[in-house]
C-alpha cells in the first residue's frame, strides 16, 4: 500500500508500469531507480542506439551496486528483467507513470505530451522532470491537465534524496498524492513545491551559477575558482556541477530563470559554452575531460 502525503488527503494511485521518456543524464537513473524498487519500467528515445547505451549504463550501475553489498548476479538479471527499452510510442500504453526527461524546451515536452497522451488510459499521470519550465504551460495543451504534475529529481538521480513535486494550476490532488507516494516509496525526501520558474533549488543554484560565470568573465581562472568554492566546504565547485548538469541544459535553465528574474547581470558565457560540442561530462568534455567516466583534466 502506498504512503500518504502529509496534508494530502486523496487517496494515492498505484504505480505499477513506469515509461521514462528520454534515456540521457536524467531519464537512466530515474528509469533504474523505479526498476529498483519493483516497477516494470520502459525506457523511450529516439535512437536505439541511446536506448541500448541507456539500458547498459543502468546494468552497469546494478553491477557496482551488486559488488558493494556482496549481491550475487541474480540480483541484478532481477532487476534488468523489468527494465526494458524501446523508440516506439505504441510500447508505452499501459503505462501508470510517464515521466518525460527530453531536453530543456517547452515545445519538445509539449510535443512528447501531444504524441503520448492518446496513447495512455484515462487514469495514467504524465510527468516532467523540468528543472525550471511551467507545468502549467504544459497543462494548456493537455487533454486531462488534471492528470499532470511535475516530478523533479535531481542529478544523480540515484543518490540525490530531495524530489520536487510540482502543483500545476489544473493538478488534481490525487495526481499530487500519488507524485508524493511514488517518491517516498523510492526512498526519496518529497516537497510540494508551487509551479515557479526553477521551482525552488534551481532558482537558488542558477544565481549561483550565472555568479560564477561572471566572475570568470571579469577574468578569474575558472579552474582556481572550482578549487577555491571546495576548498569554501562546497562538495564540487561552480565548474564541475555544471558538467555534470550539462552545460545545454544549465544554459536553457539560465534563460528561463533569467527571464523570469531579470538578473541584476547575466553571463553569456553558458550560452556560448552550450554552442560547442563539449558539453560536459555526457559528452566526454566539457570544463573538464574525462575518459570512460573518470575526469582527466581540464579541457
Ligand atoms: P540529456 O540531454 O542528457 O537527455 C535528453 C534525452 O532526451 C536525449 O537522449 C534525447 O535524445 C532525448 N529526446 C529528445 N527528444 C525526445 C523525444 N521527443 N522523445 C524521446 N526522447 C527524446 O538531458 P538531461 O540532462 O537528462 O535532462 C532531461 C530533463 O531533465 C530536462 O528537462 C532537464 O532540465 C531535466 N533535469 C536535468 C538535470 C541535470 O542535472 N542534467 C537535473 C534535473 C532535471
Amino acid at each position: 500500500r502506498a504512503k500518504k502525503a502529509p496534508g494530502l488527503d486523496a487517496e494515492p494511485l498505484a504505480i505499477e508500469r513506469v515509461a521514462v521518456i528520454g534515456g540521457g543524464v536524467m531519464g537512466r537513473g530515474i528509469a533504474g531507480l523505479f526498476a529498483q524498487r519493483g516497477m516494470v519500467v520502459v525506457i523511450r528515445d529516439l535512437q536505439q542506439e541511446i536506448v541500448d547505451q541507456a539500458l547498459a549504463q543502468i546494468r552497469a550501475g546494478f553491477e557496482r551496486q551488486a559488488a558493494k553489498r556482496h549481491q550475487t548476479a541474480e540480483a541484478v538479471a532481477e532487476k534488468m528483467a523489468r527494465l526494458w527499452g524501446t523508440t516506439l510510442a505504441e510500447d508505452l500504453t499501459g503505462s501508470d507513470l510517464v515521466i518525460e526527461a527530453v531536453v530543456e524546451k517547452i515545445p519538445v515536452k509539449q510535443k512528447v505530451l501531444a504524441e503520448l497522451e492518446p496513447l495512455l488510459s484515462e487514469k495514467a499521470l504524465f510527468v516532467t522532470n523540468t528543472s525550471a519550465l511551467s507545468v502549467s504551460e504544459l497543462q494548456k495543451s493537455a487533454q486531462r491537465p488534471a492528470n499532470i504534475g511535475g516530478l523533479h529529481f535531481f542529478n544523480p538521480a540515484e543518490k540525490m534524496p530531495l524530489v520536487e513535486v510540482i502543483r500545476g494550476a489544473d493538478t488534481s490532488e490525487q495526481t499530487l498524492a500519488t507524485l508524493f507516494a511514488a517518491a517516498l516509496n523510492l526512498g526519496k525526501t518529497p516537497i510540494v513545491v508551487a509551479d515557479r520558474p526553477g521551482f525552488l533549488v534551481n532558482r537558488l543554484l542558477m544565481a549561483f551559477l550565472n555568479e560564477a560565470c561572471l566572475i570568470v568573465e571579469s577574468g578569474v581562472d575558472w579552474l582556481s575558482l572550482d578549487v577555491r568554492a571546495t576548498s569554501f566546504g562546497l562538495p564540487m565547485g561552480p565548474f564541475r556541477l555544471l558538467d555534470e548538469v550539462g552545460l545545454d541544459i544549465a544554459a536553457d535553465v539560465g534563460a528561463t530563470l533569467s527571464g523570469a528574474f531579470a538578473y541584476v547581470e547575466k553571463s553569456s558565457l553558458l550560452e556560448r559554452a552550450a554552442g560547442h560540442r563539449h558539453l560536459g561530462r555526457k559528452a566526454g568534455r566539457g570544463f573538464y575531460r574525462y575518459q570512460n567516466d573518470h575526469e582527466i583534466g581540464r579541457n
